[in-house]
């Protein structure tokens, strides 16, 4: 099940205005610009050591964070990611809890390249959840 923290996804307008704050006014150790068309997301991440923050753009016409966008117009927190174990016996175990994993339910590949699963924030008070097996 559950291990440790991955990192805070922040949905925002500016990936270039985001990236710039986050490197020269807070110092932070940004990494550059990933393009993910199929995910529609462009995404950095900042390395704080013991997590990072991922900071998402939409990417070409449809993305998932469009809507997200339009509700929060300055951008905003839209995710969390927490590593599992096994993802395949996460899922499988969530299900059975009446947990719906969003999708259709089987594990992609993610920002690190490694298989992501989300989970509906009405299950998690409000709080979209990312699973991502190490
Ligand atoms: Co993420």
């Amino acid at each position: 099940m559950i291990t440790k923290f991955n990192h805070v996804a922040i949905a925002v307008n500016d990936l270039k205005k985001a990236t710039k704050l986050y490197k020269n006014v807070l110092g932070g150790k940004v990494s550059d610009v990933f393009n993910y068309p199929n995910h529609g997301v462009s995404v950095s991440f900042v390395d704080l050591g013991n997590t990072k923050i991922e900071l998402m753009e939409p990417y070409g016409k449809d993305s998932p964070i469009e809507k997200f966008l339009k509700k929060n117009i300055n951008g905003g927190i839209h995710h969390i990611c927490i590593e599992v174990d096994d993802i395949y016996e996460t899922r499988d175990h969530l299900i059975k809890h009446n947990i719906s994993v969003l999708g259709d339910g089987e594990p992609k590949l993610g920002a690190h390249n490694k298989p992501v699963l989300f989970l509906h924030p009405k299950n998690f008070f409000g709080t979209l959840i990312e699973l991502e097996q190490e």
